[in-house]
């Protein structure tokens, strides 16, 4: 049994009365006293699941519309017009588009760029480059929000193991959502795995809660083990991402002080990132940001354009 003052059995280095002995006593039977301090988010409405429904399968059919042309000698600036246009065109809104100031429609983020990278004429994808592709679109007043990293002709052994990694984080950040658990279990199953592949998760940026806003600031979704996700309870009808960046180096992160937007490794390391839109159900969880047949053929993840099962 362990006690108060051990250190965590999570690796934290922190005592266990001051990390998980809340949340693992929450999750015990006799917990009706601990449960009227958990934050418990409101649970979306069947019409507004069906919205976010239609959001998500929007931007992974666009995702799916991006991938033929992800290839070197495409600049980054093509990519985002690709994708603006094709959402207009569908009638709906790019997200990212003046969100923030920010000045296009969506994120390309290569190599040592973590996230947020600005799409440009001169940035070019070149072999052995990897480029995560962020979308973000509004159907109806809903978001969807899902993002990929691209394997740019042949990368090197360890671009290709952080890819796979990141790839694999987010699918065992999706399994470990269950309703009745408390969010930290997504860090819980991102973490540990991360560390011991020799990578490190940025701690800087985060998943959210999404639905008529892109970033519902009343929850935060952490990738890496953090006290405060141990109050926020996942119920059904929560809709969320999870988003992993996981760097080959360490998870310490810089922001282009030119642009402010650009975020990159501290230390030049490579980053890289993959991004679904959940939705809490009874029983588990539903990707949203998936495309039919991609469901029809269980796909959990594309890497590359290969099913990841
Ligand atoms: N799509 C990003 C996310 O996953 C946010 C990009 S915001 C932007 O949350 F302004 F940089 F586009
Ligand atoms: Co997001
Ligand atoms: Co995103």
């Amino acid at each position: 049994m362990i006690k108060r003052n051990d250190p965590c059995w999570c690796g934290s280095e922190k005592k266990y009365k001051k990390c998980h002995l809340w949340s693992d006593s929450c999750l015990e039977e006799k917990r009706t006293e601990k449960l009227r301090r958990i934050k418990h988010i409101p649970p979306k409405t069947k019409e507004e699941i069906n919205g976010m429904r239609r959001a998500g399968v929007f931007n992974g059919e666009l995702l799916d519309y991006l991938r033929p042309s992800i290839k070197a000698g495409i600049s980054t600036e093509e990519i985002n017009s690709l994708a603006h246009h094709f959402t207009v065109n569908h009638g709906h809104i790019p997200a990212d588009l003046g969100y923030n100031g920010y000045p296009k429609s969506v994120c390309t983020s290569i190599n040592d760029v973590v996230c947020h990278g600005i799409p440009s004429e001169k940035a070019i994808l070149k072999d052995g480059d990897i480029v995560n592709i962020d979308c973000t679109t509004i159907v109806d007043g809903f978001y969807g929000d899902s993002s990929e990293t691209f394997m740019i002709g042949s990368v090197s052994e360890k671009a290709r193991h952080l890819v796979m990694v990141t790839a694999q984080a987010l699918i065992r950040g999706i399994d470990a959502v269950k309703p009745g658990r408390p969010l930290s279990v997504i860090a819980e199953a991102i973490e540990p795995y991360v560390l011991s592949e020799g990578c490190s998760v940025v701690r800087q940026y985060t998943g959210h809660g999404i639905g008529r806003e892109y970033h519902d600031e009343s929850f935060t979704v952490y990738h890496h083990i953090d006290t405060d996700n141990q109050q926020t309870v996942l119920v059904p009808g929560m809709t969320l991402t999870i988003e992993p960046m996981i760097n080959l180096g360490g998870w310490k992160v810089v922001l282009d002080r030119e642009d402010e937007w650009t975020v990159r490794t501290a230390d030049g390391s490579l980053s890289a990132q993959f991004e679904h839109t959940l939705l809490v159900t009874e029983t588990g969880v539903e990707v949203l940001t998936l495309t039919p047949s991609q469901i029809a053929a269980n796909v959990r993840l594309l890497v590359d354009g290969k099913a990841f099962k």
